[in-house]
């Protein structure tokens, strides 16, 4: 047994190709390079989406009978949080007042690698306090019913399902795609990028898009055939126009792979 661990040890000491995978430029070594690396995280990772374009936060409801339902202002809150404190929050779902947490997709932030993280951080460091505070998030009675029915949990719990029941492997050629899913489709795709009710198909449904249409989509949200595919595209248009060509491409190849190899799933 020993031997073994030791064995294991001096091969990992020798052989430091355990780096984590990043969004590309993550590794930059300058101040300037990191922050802005961060901020285009803030766009594929839908910060922007929730907390609103300045993230100053902003009301996130869709449908009048619901009355407003606010995302706080992330430009306020930051500076109470030490580094470790955010990275409690954004990577483990806890804030730092010690509360349940809820609804922001922490589950998908969990994996972001130690460098696409530290990026993320340095950015945020480098807003300007602006705008109110908020009242305190609520859900939309949809949402309320999933809550109900069991099928979203607190942050605790959907960290645990998304990391026990991650997206299909489909080996090593695409596993850097299989990162870029899993951190900036599974917000909505869920964790196996399998759908959620009443919500997001699933991503099965790319096995009917050729390389160059789920390219297109992901670049300007033009669907198959040209078409608008609603909320996808806006979600495309906001966060997807800010990856990088061989992001997108990666991002392709395993979603099609996945979609088209069920036997491996
Ligand atoms: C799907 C919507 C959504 C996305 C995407 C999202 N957030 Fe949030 N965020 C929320 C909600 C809702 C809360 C409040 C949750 C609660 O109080 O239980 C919150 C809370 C916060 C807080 C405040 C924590 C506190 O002390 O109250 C910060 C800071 C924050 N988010 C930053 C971010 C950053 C950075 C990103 C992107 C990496 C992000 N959020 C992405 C919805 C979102
Ligand atoms: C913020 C939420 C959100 C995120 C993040 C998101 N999607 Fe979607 N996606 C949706 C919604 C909602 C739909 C359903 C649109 C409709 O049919 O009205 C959808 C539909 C789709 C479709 C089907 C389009 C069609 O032809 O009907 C594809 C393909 C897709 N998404 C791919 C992706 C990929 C790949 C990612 C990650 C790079 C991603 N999505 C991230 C919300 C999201």
């Amino acid at each position: 047994m020993r031997h073994w661990a030791l064995a294991a040890l001096f091969l990992a000491a020798c052989h430091p190709q355990t780096k984590q995978l990043s969004y590309e430029g993550a590794d930059k070594t300058t101040d300037a390079a990191r922050i802005e690396h961060g901020k285009r995280l803030t766009y594929i990772l839908d910060c922007r989406g929730c907390h609103g374009e300045n993230l100053q936060g902003e009301d996130m409801s869709d449908k009048p009978e619901d009355g407003a339902i606010y995302s706080p202002n992330v430009t306020l809150l930051v500076s109470k949080y030490s580094d470790a404190q955010l990275d409690q929050l954004l990577r483990h779902g806890k804030p730092r007042d010690g509360r349940e947490f809820w609804f922001m997709p922490v589950e998908s932030f969990q994996f972001l690698s130690d460098e696409d993280f530290a990026a993320l951080r340095e950015y945020l460091r480098t807003l300007k306090p602006g705008g109110r505070p908020l009242p305190p998030f609520k859900f939309n009675a949809v949402e309320y019913k999933d809550v109900e029915q069991g099928i979203l949990g607190n942050a605790q719990a959907q960290i645990r399902k998304y990391r026990d029941h991650p997206p299909a492997d489909m080996g090593a050629q695409y596993a850097w795609g299989r990162y870029l899913a899993q951190t900036a489709c599974s917000e909505c795709h869920n964790n196996a990028l399998q759908g959620w009710p009443n919500f997001t198909p699933s991503l099965d449904i790319a096995g009917a898009y050729s390389k160059p249409e789920l390219t297109q989509l992901l670049t300007d949200g033009r669907g198959k055939m040209g078409k608008d595919v609603g909320p996808m595209s806006r979600v495309a248009r906001r966060n997807f126009s800010h990856l990088t060509p061989r992001e997108r491409e990666a991002i392709v190849d395993y979603v099609l792979a996945r979609a088209n190899q069920p036997a491996k799933r």
